[in-house]
C-alpha cells in the first residue's frame, strides 16, 4: 500500500473505509482511556473521519496525518470548517481551531511535529497496511510516543482469503507481537459483527471480529 495506491482510490473516490458517524468504538471506549481536559490526539492515517470532529467537540486537540489532499480539503468542506494553510516542512498544515492536519507521510513525522504526550486514536490505519509496513509503522509510533501514551486500537479480523485487503486481518496475536516489547496491552472488547451489517459481508466476508485495545506505552 504505497502512496500511489492511497492517491489514486481518493481521486477515484473508492473510499468505502470511510464512516459517516463518529466510529461506536470510540464513544464507547473513550472513558477507558483516562484523558484530561483538553488532553491532546493524534489520528495517524486519518483520511477525512468525523473522529477528528467529534474528539473537538470533547475538547481534545487532535493532530492527523494523512497523505492525500483531497481527503483533507474535503474534510473541511464537509464540516464547515476554513482551514489556514501553512508549510510545516515535509508537512502541509492545515488548521482550525483544535484540528490540525498534517499533509504528508505518516512515516516522516517527529516528535517535534507532535504535542508532547499525545493519545492515539487507530481505527483503520495499522489495519490498512501490509505486515511489513504493519511493523514499520508500530515502531515508527514507538519513537513519537513517550512513556505514559495510550494508544485506543480498533481492528479488524477475517478469513484472509475471502477478500482482497485493505483491510488487512489482525490477529490478536499479531497485536501482542508488535506492540508487545514496548507497551502493555489490555483488550477492552471483542465484538462479533452480525453478517449483513458490515460492508465486508457484502464483499463476500462470511465472520468479522472487530477487537479494540487500550495500549499504553511503559
Ligand atoms: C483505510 S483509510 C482510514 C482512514 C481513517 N482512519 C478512517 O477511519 O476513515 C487509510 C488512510 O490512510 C492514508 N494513508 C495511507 N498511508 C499513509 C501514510 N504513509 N501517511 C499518511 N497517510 C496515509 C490513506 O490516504 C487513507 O486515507
Amino acid at each position: 500500500m504505497e502512496p500511489d495506491h492511497w492517491h489514486q482510490r481518493w481521486q477515484e473516490g473508492r473510499i468505502g473505509f470511510h464512516q459517516a458517524q463518529p466510529n461506536r468504538w470510540l464513544q464507547q471506549f473513550y472513558p477507558d482511556l483516562l484523558l484530561k481536559q483538553g488532553e491532546p490526539l493524534l489520528l495517524p492515517l486519518c483520511g477525512k473521519t468525523v473522529d477528528l470532529t467529534w474528539l473537538a467537540e470533547q475538547g481534545h486537540p487532535v493532530v492527523g496525518v494523512e497523505l492525500s489532499a483531497i481527503a483533507i480539503a474535503d474534510f473541511f468542506h464537509e464540516q464547515q470548517l476554513s482551514a489556514k494553510r501553512s508549510q510545516q516542512p515535509p508537512f502541509i498544515r492545515w488548521e482550525s481551531n483544535l484540528i490540525t492536519l498534517l499533509e504528508g507521510d505518516f512515516f516522516h513525522l517527529t516528535r517535534d511535529d507532535l504535542p508532547p504526550t499525545p493519545v492515539v486514536f487507530d481505527r483503520a490505519a495499522l489495519v490498512a497496511l501490509p505486515a511489513e509496513m504493519r511493523q514499520r509503522y508500530v515502531t515508527h509510533l514507538t519513537t513519537l510516543l513517550p512513556a505514559g501514551s495510550r494508544i485506543l486500537l480498533v481492528t479488524t479480523d477475517y478469513p484472509q482469503e475471502q477478500k482482497i485487503p485493505p483491510p488487512f486481518a489482525l490477529s490478536d496475536e499479531e497485536v501482542h507481537t508488535l506492540y508487545g516489547d514496548h507497551f502493555d496491552i489490555q483488550r477492552l472488547h471483542t465484538e462479533t459483527l452480525t453478517m449483513g451489517q458490515d460492508p465486508l459481508s457484502k464483499r463476500g466476508v462470511t465472520s468479522l471480529v472487530e477487537r479494540i485495545y487500550k495500549i499504553t506505552r511503559r
